[in-house]
């Protein structure tokens, strides 16, 4: 079954042909990285207009790329939210337009439920269940209990800032650039971990918080007197370890401890925040439980998992609406 995903919940405009949820035929990603770059963050007016300018040549390119014809696809699937309004409805529009066109069912898909789903990809094992999932990404950090396809139940949540939010953050007070995960990951390999930063444990809860550790590194970067930031000096680099080092060991060790209290047989990483090489190597240290995670492109925003979600819900008999509508502020479960 061949599903052609879209995903335009941001500022990537992403198609992907993939086959019975698994195998990718093709995966075409448009990024915006460096238009926005210039303005230390996302402008969302400018990104629904790339979309627009974006969407038919990767869509194109993504079918040429698999060397699919349109008569060989039994579905189109497209994100619906949580995201910017305005570049969600130019995937939206696009996808109802094309399964108007080529008599296909229209599937929406959840963009947090697809960041999950890329762990369904090829090459990787597919998942077992019950798993438990760290969703951490730009704009939500969640862990969830998966019970089966379709079926969650959320543990815990940030109270403040998502984890790739406080990362961004971040890296734009250090004058590290946008986007600021990967900043802070490149920055902090020159660097020593030697500022103690806070831990928001919130015992007794799945809950996270990131804006204490936030505001804690904008202190200590104006009490070492490097704001405005002083780019190139060490101490950045040694700051950008430090709030790593926090973020991350909080992010894994209450991962870990919420894997030991439930039956879940595996845990699954997901998300843009994902693809940092110091989660994963930590979560995979601490989490008593095997680790899934999936290869770091795919932890970005891309069309691949939006086809790999939309193939289990498909299966699961959740009926296509050619009628949906987007959600900007779509929850999980
Ligand atoms: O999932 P994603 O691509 O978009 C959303 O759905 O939000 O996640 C983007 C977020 C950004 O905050 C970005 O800084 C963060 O993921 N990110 C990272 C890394 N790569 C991307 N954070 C930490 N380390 C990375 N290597
Ligand atoms: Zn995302």
């Amino acid at each position: 079954m061949l599903i052609l995903g879209i995903e335009t919940s941001c500022d990537e405009t992403a198609a992907a042909v993939v086959a019975d949820g698994r195998d990718i035929l093709s995966q075409v990603v448009a990024s915006q990285v460096e238009i926005h770059a210039r303005f230390g963050g996302i402008v969302p007016e400018i990104a629904s207009r790339q979309q627009l300018l974006e969407i038919v040549p990767v869509v194109r390119q993504a079918l040429g790329q698999a060397g699919v014809a349109h008569q060989q696809l039994s579905a189109v699937a497209v994100t619906l939210g949580p995201g910017l309004a305005g570049s969600l409805l130019v995937g939206a529009s696009m996808a109802k337009a094309l399964a108007l066109a080529w008599d296909l069912p229209l599937v929406g898909v959840n963009h947090l439920e697809a960041h999950i789903y890329a762990n369904w990809l090829a090459p990787a094992p597919i998942p077992s269940f019950p798993c438990l999932a760290l969703l951490v990404s730009g704009g939500h950090t969640l862990l969830i209990f998966m019970e089966g396809h379709g079926r969650y139940r959320t543990l815990g949540q940030t109270r403040d800032d998502a984890a790739g939010e406080a990362f961004d953050k971040v890296a734009r007070l250090l004058g590290l650039g946008y986007p600021g995960g990967p900043a802070i990951e490149k920055a902090a390999e020159a660097g020593q971990p030697r500022y103690h930063l806070p831990r928001a444990w919130l015992r007794g809860s799945h809950d996270f918080s990131f804006s204490g550790l936030k505001t804690a590194t904008l202190h200590l970067a104006m009490q070492e007197g490097l704001l405005p930031p002083k780019v190139g000096d060490p101490r950045i680099a040694d700051l950008a370890t430090s709030f790593q080092e926090a973020a991350v060991e909080v992010l894994a060790e209450k991962t870990a401890r919420a894997a030991l209290g439930q039956r879940a047989r595996q845990v699954l990483l997901a998300g843009g925040v994902a693809a940092n090489k110091a989660l994963r190597q930590t979560l995979g240290q601490r989490c008593p439980l095997p680790l899934q995670a999936p290869p770091p492109q795919l932890c970005a925003d891309n069309g691949a998992m939006v086809a790999a979600c939309a193939f289990y819900l498909f299966q699961s008999n959740k009926a296509p609406d050619p009628n949906l509508d987007v959600q900007p502020n779509l929850r999980l479960g």
